[in-house]
């Protein structure tokens, strides 16, 4: 295959991958010379860690939840080339009922992503069963240990018979295959990627709320962990634009491109409500990276209307 032919056999897939896949499969000598070549701000980056069970990589952006959006998001994001999908319980019902009816012919092309926020085995237990029964999946493939925050006791999460214990213990047993934890808060983000029964993090990360990621993305790079990011249009907030800011407001697809340029996010949740919403996102998958100069405006606009999306939620977890 010739190296044009290669990279835009490539460009379908923009995550940027490390120098050395470069250099070794494209043949350039340099990143710098394979930036040149497709014109992208390339950073290496943490290679796709979630694997579909027929090894596929996790596409960039996942659909996730929301109340009342209909099933046929599901099968519309499939056919587009999203394997990952998030739902946070039974409330989750268009994603419950499309991956129920997506897992039947292709189990092992999609990732299911799912969690709890209890703290105790059996009620984790029971959460599994539960939404296992419901997508009709034998085997989760992420479940999350949800709303990890300061009040916990850190050995009910941490400890060896606490919540991280026992989604390890699945993951050994093959009734998971990633152990996931989600957090606001930067020390738990923290010890969540220093501890090697965790595979991936789900964090919120976007144009205003890039604080906790200042600290955390380094470390995650360097462990080369998964991150997950969501909240990424912040409740929807991010596209109504503010008063001091001249410019066009962001897209949905700007905020999801956005947590796309960070180069620790492996995979960006939209939770689309509509087939036209989700229309209009599809795109994060193929887009080309932001660059640096982008990347520069939408934190000038994020830093504007930090603070004015949801009180103290939002200024307690920045
Ligand atoms: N948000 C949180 O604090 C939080 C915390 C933990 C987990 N989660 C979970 O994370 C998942 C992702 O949620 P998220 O908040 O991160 O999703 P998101 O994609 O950042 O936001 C979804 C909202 O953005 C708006 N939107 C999306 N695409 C749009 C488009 N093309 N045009 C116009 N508006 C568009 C919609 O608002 P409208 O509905 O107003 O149209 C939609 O409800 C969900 O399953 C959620 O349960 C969220």
């Amino acid at each position: 295959m010739e190296q044009g032919q290669l990279i835009a056999s490539h460009s379908a897939n923009v995550r940027v991958r490390s120098h050395r896949w470069y250099t070794d499969r494209c043949g350039f000598s340099t990143l710098a010379a394979c930036e040149d070549y497709c014109g992208s701000t390339a950073v290496p980056e943490t290679p796709s860690m979630l694997k579909t069970m027929d090894g596929a990589p996790a596409r960039p952006l996942g659909l996730a939840a929301h109340p009342g959006q209909t099933s046929r998001c599901v099968d519309m994001a499939f056919d587009s080339g999203v394997n990952y999908y998030f739902f946070y319980g039974p409330s989750g019902k268009g994603v419950i009922d499309g991956l129920n009816s997506l897992v039947k012919k292709h189990r092992a092309e999609v990732l299911i992503g799912c969690g709890s926020g209890s703290r105790r085995a059996d009620g984790l237990e029971q959460v599994r069963h539960r939404l296992s029964r419901a997508v009709g999946a034998d085997v989760l493939d992420v479940f999350f240990a949800e709303y990890l925050n300061p009040d916990d006791d850190r050995g009910t999460v941490f400890g060896d018979e606490g919540v991280v214990a026992t989604l390890a213990e699945w993951r050994h047993r093959g009734l998971i295959r990633y152990v996931g934890a989600t957090t606001h808060d930067t020390a738990i983000a923290l010890a969540c990627l220093a501890d090697p029964r965790i595979d991936v993090v789900m964090l919120r990360y976007n144009m205003a709320h890039r604080r906790l990621g200042r600290i955390v993305f380094p470390e995650a790079r360097r462990g080369r962990r998964s991150v997950i990011a969501f909240t990424a249009t912040r409740w929807g907030t991010l596209l109504s634009g503010c008063p001091e800011w001249r410019a066009a407001p962001p897209t949905a697809l700007d905020c999801y491109r956005y947590c796309l340029a960070e180069p620790a996010v492996e995979l960006v949740l939209s939770a689309a409500s509509t087939v036209e919403q989700l229309t209009a996102n599809l795109p994060a998958l193929k887009a080309k990276k932001l660059g640096t100069k982008e990347r520069r405006h939408w934190e000038r606009y994020g830093d504007l209307v930090y603070g004015s999306g949801k009180g103290r939620f939002e200024m307690q977890w920045p």
